[in-house]
């Protein structure tokens, strides 16, 4: 284990320094806010920016969206009122983050050149006055947008007001797929390099189903649900149009990010914000950046959190997602947009809890970010985002319930900073139960197509094992199969259904000396290509898990039966694993009715120097998940504090920090000698309490 520690040491040294680069460590982190020069008379820009001084913010962000204002006419470009903004912001020494304004063409170029714009399933072009309606794959498209961003990266790139640049805005396509030209010449290239030959495709695709047989690549069209008659023959094509466009999106910042690198200094930093697993992206494609960030709107009218204001604070465990999400990557990140406050976007836009802001701003702190940035200093008076509240309301002055609690954050940040401690170690009982959440977006995508159960939902069910983890005060990094996991003395992989034999055989060798693996159901089903094996019914990890795995067993929604652990009987209905235990493997919890009574649905065996856990079942709270991988860690040796539901607390820079997104006061679990600094040790619905 020593070896181990001294990896991780070597490891957060790294990306400490790297960091360091551009960003302070002794501010830990920076907030600031965006803003919209060309919205607003420039009369009141100097108002604006000293405001946002006077609030405590210390940097801004600008220039996303204003393709039409940066390039009025094409090879035309106006930086006059940008300059301008620039230089007052400065004045109020509010460092810049400029963003590339790819997502939004200005009117002149999508007439010229039609062929840029996102072509939808029935045949029809994307319309001017939306945003993200240009297609990535576009050649057209790629070669304006170069020259857009090398006329500002030559402008502002030795800039030294200019902090650091982001990328288009959540690139994505909010989910459309576009059927155009460039794509489907694209995709079949793609296709082409990835399998060489037509018949190792024909193999991968399973085209001997239902006479789906290709003789060429030119046949190949992108996959369209709406014109098939009986559901598609095959869902590998559906996978692998998702890895596709998942590339294309990224190869299409990349393209940015070089024409920014070779113009600006190295001082600025280069991101893109990414909402999470949403869209036709994969944010962690995005490995040529310096760091990718993140945004974040807890409340939207799509969570009832915990108790009856949870819908006020959103999901405990989301921002404390985002946070291990983006992070791990690059060893640093930030939150681009966090929400300021009632929005106009949502399925209904409730008024977050009073506190809420304040206590997700902490929460971001609390993850590790460099940075965090408000989405956005004015609410509009006018646009599709009028009701979306800023800092400041639709006078332009008044602090909103946001704006004030951004000031009192950045207010105890302040004083924070003055405790600040140079390399101070992350405490040992916490480093002892450092865990990994191995994740790629393959197996997201592929169980999404193919659920079995309309209860599937991938992400729900890995977020809940992540909750589940984050319940017990456990450090978590959220990464690909390929990190090294020897600095992690816990690993799950949840529902990792896609594996291959070295991944199994990563794993094994992980335990024998002396991790901790939790693998739960539908993992190790199908290779790569989405195939079964053809093997024993769960073969690939029966050895690792020291079980068979008989069957498995999808109910209804209204439909329960039940799952004994211990003395506590748990009522499941989305996924059940029936199995048969070798000789030498425990039996955790065995179900308690159906035609399998009897039978075991989880198991744990020691395997070298460390242990493998297996959860059969998957319920719909995952309050049966929680239980086992609580006993997990007890079984492994490693002590945890378990917080009282709906409370994360995290460890950053010699400071612990709890936020409660739970409708009730509740005590937070913290050692006697805690010294607190903010808040008390009774925390109210989304109060916020940090101590050292
Ligand atoms: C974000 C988006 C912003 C803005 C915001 C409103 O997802 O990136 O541009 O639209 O939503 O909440």
């Amino acid at each position: 284990m020593k070896k181990t520690l001294l990896a991780t040491l070597l490891l957060s040294f790294a990306s400490f320094t790297f960091a360091q680069q551009f960003f302070s460590p002794e501010k830990m982190v920076e907030t600031g806010v965006y803003y919209y020069p060309e919205a607003w008379n420039p009369s009141q820009w100097d108002r604006d920016f000293q405001k946002m001084e006077d609030m405590g913010f210390e940097f801004t962000h600008m220039a996303e969206f204003a393709w039409a204002q940066l390039e009025p006419k094409e090879g035309e470009y106006d930086f006059q009122w940008l300059d301008k903004a620039v230089e007052l912001a400065a004045k109020h020494h509010l460092k810049v983050i400029l963003c590339t304004p790819t997502p939004t063409p200005p009117v002149w170029l999508t007439r010229k050149y039609p062929e840029v714009l996102v072509q939808f399933a029935n045949g029809n072009l994307a319309q001017h006055g939306t945003r993200e309606h240009y297609s990535w794959s576009s050649p057209k498209y790629r070669e304006l947008t170069t020259n857009i961003v090398t006329a500002l990266a030559k402008h502002y790139g030795n800039d030294k007001r200019v902090w650091g640049w982001q990328i288009d805005n959540e690139p994505s396509h909010y989910g459309a797929i576009d059927y155009g030209t460039s794509v489907l010449i694209n995709f079949r290239t793609w296709l082409q390099h990835k399998y060489q030959t037509i018949d190792h495709l024909n193999q991968a695709w399973g085209t001997a189903f239902w006479s789906g047989i290709y003789s060429d690549f030119n046949e190949i069209e992108i996959p369209n649900p709406s014109r098939l008659t009986a559901g598609a023959a095959s869902y590998t094509p559906l996978v692998d149009f998702k890895r596709f466009s998942a590339d294309e999106c990224a190869d299409y910042i990349s393209l940015q990010n070089k024409v920014l690198k070779a113009n600006i200094s190295k001082s600025q930093f280069v991101t893109t914000n990414f909402m999470n697993q949403n869209g036709e992206a994969d944010p962690w494609n995005n490995k040529d950046l310096d760091f990718i960030s993140y945004t974040i709107y807890p409340v939207a009218g799509y969570t009832s959190g915990l108790g009856n204001q949870g819908f006020r604070m959103g999901d405990p465990w989301r921002i404390s997602w985002a946070n291990d999400f983006f992070r791990p990557l690059k060893g640093m990140t930030g939150v681009m947009e966090l929400q300021p406050g009632q929005v106009n976007w949502g399925s209904y836009n409730a008024q977050p809890y009073p506190g809420a802001v304040r206590a997700w701003l902490w929460n971001a702190f609390a993850g590790g970010l460099n940075f965090i940035c408000s989405y956005r200093f004015r609410q509009p008076l006018y646009g599709s985002e009028q009701f979306h509240y800023g800092m400041v309301g639709t006078d332009g002055v008044t602090e909103l319930s946001g704006g004030k609690q951004y000031r009192q954050f950045m207010d105890e940040m302040r004083e924070l900073r003055k405790l600040y401690k140079t390399n101070t170690l992350m405490p040992k009982e916490y480093a002892a139960r450092k865990t990994a959440l191995i994740y790629n977006m393959d197996n997201q995508w592929e169980t999404d197509i193919q659920k079995q159960t309309y209860l599937w939902n991938q992400y729900n069910f890995v977020t809940n094992c992540y909750s589940a983890i984050k319940s017990l005060t456990v450090p978590v990094d959220i990464v690909g199969e390929d990190r090294d996991l020897s600095g992690y003395p816990v690993v799950i992989a949840p529902a990792y259904q896609m594996v291959d034999k070295a991944l199994i055989e990563k794993w094994t060798t992980y335990v024998k000396n002396g991790g901790n693996l939790i693998l739960t159901a539908r993992t190790g089903l199908k290779d790569r290509n989405g195939h079964f094996f053809e093997a024993p019914w769960g073969d690939a990890i029966s050895k690792l898990i020291g079980a068979k795995i008989e069957m498995f067993d999808n109910l209804g929604a209204e439909l329960f039966a039940k799952v004994k652990l211990g003395d506590k009987t748990y009522n499941w209905n989305i996924w059940g694993d029936i199995l048969i235990p070798d000789s030498e493997t425990e039996t955790w919890a065995t179900y308690a009715d159906q035609f399998y009574a009897g039978k075991a649905s989880s198991v744990h065996r020691k395997l070298g120097k460390g242990t493998v856990t297996y959860i059969g079942t998957v319920t719909k709270e995952g309050t049966f998940e929680k239980e086992i991988i609580q006993k997990a860690y007890q079984s492994a040796g490693i002590p945890v504090e378990v917080q009282p539901n709906g409370v994360m607390v995290n460890w950053r820079n010699g400071f612990w920090v709890a936020t409660n997104y739970s409708s009730d006061n509740v005590t937070v679990n913290m050692p006697e000698n805690a010294k607190i600094i903010v808040g008390c040790n009774e925390i109210a619905p989304a109060g916020v309490t940090v101590w050292r």
